[in-house]
């Protein structure tokens, strides 16, 4: 069975999104490491995970006349899914954000992008199986110390620093302390404009997690937040000792997370 490290659980609660950065360059280590993990993190077949070295300036535009887009970031890493593989939304979503946890280990900024970038850029960047799609970026390098104006516009309109309370997002109470943690963790997913579209039925001995409603964008599907809170999930069960697997559902849920005793 699939270790995830216990380091990233740590950075749930040290990851913020970051739209400012510096010219400091991160240090090569770092994004070896990445690489690696980009290649080698790839729990759902048809999702995945690419780094670019290349400056991310051309790849970000902003609100209206470029103004308010992510700005002077190193690099930047591409999540890719395949259109026609089987829960290729919620995987992207799970992988993706394996990564984004390791740059936070690493002290390195980033923001899940899936508005307000150029996919016709990213192609020019890297090659494309056929049916892939990039459903999202981030930026990667080291984030200005302090937030900007832009960051605090940014994270007033998308009222980042509020997550929805427990009875709004789960059916029932926890039962169980394991079933406390992963709430908990899966509750500081980020998503698309904050919108937090998950929800969580508990069982005894499971966590179904499923879409707050079937009316969904194209541009930023749900199930896609759904797998970054899957991961979440997932190392808060970690956390309290509880490991598990995850079932595969058909829309509007999403998966089930099975404990093993
Ligand atoms: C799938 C996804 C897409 C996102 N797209 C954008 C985007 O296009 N532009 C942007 O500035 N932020 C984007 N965000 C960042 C969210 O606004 C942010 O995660 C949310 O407000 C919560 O803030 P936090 O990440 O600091 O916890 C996106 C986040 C996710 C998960």
């Amino acid at each position: 069975m699939r270790r995830l490290p216990p380091s990233w659980y740590q950075a749930i609660f040290l990851r913020h999104s970051r739209r400012s950065f510096m010219s400091r360059m991160p240090e090569e280590d770092k994004l070896v490491r990445l690489e690696a993990l980009c290649r080698e993190f790839r729990p759902y077949p048809g999702a995945r995970a690419e780094f670019v070295r290349r400056s991310p300036d051309v790849v970000f535009k902003g609100l209206i006349g470029g103004y308010g887009r992510v700005t002077g970031a190193a690099f930047y890493i591409a999540f890719i899914g395949s259109e026609d593989g089987l829960n290729v939304e919620e995987g992207t979503g799970y992988t993706g954000e394996g990564v984004i946890l390791e740059a936070t280990v690493l002290g390195l900024g980033t923001c899940w992008v899936s508005g307000f970038f150029r996919p016709e850029s990213v192609k020019e960047h890297l090659s494309l199986a056929k049916g892939e799609r990039v459903f999202a970026v981030t930026p990667i390098g080291y984030a200005e110390r302090n937030y900007t104006f832009k960051d605090k516009i940014y994270r007033g309109l998308a009222g980042s620093n509020k997550r929805k309370p427990g009875h709004r997002i789960c059916d029932n109470a926890a039962s169980e302390p394991w079933q406390e943690k992963s709430l908990e963790a899966a509750r500081l997913a980020p998503s698309a404009a904050n919108r937090q579209p998950w929800r969580f039925g508990l069982g005894g001995s499971s966590i179904t997690v499923r879409t707050d409603s079937s009316k969904d964008s194209g541009r930023y599907p749900k199930r896609l937040d759904c797998g970054i809170a899957m991961l979440h999930l997932e190392l808060g069960a970690a956390a309290a000792g509880v490991s598990g697997r995850w079932v595969a559902l058909r829309p509007p849920e999403v998966a089930r997370f099975e404990i093993q005793k």
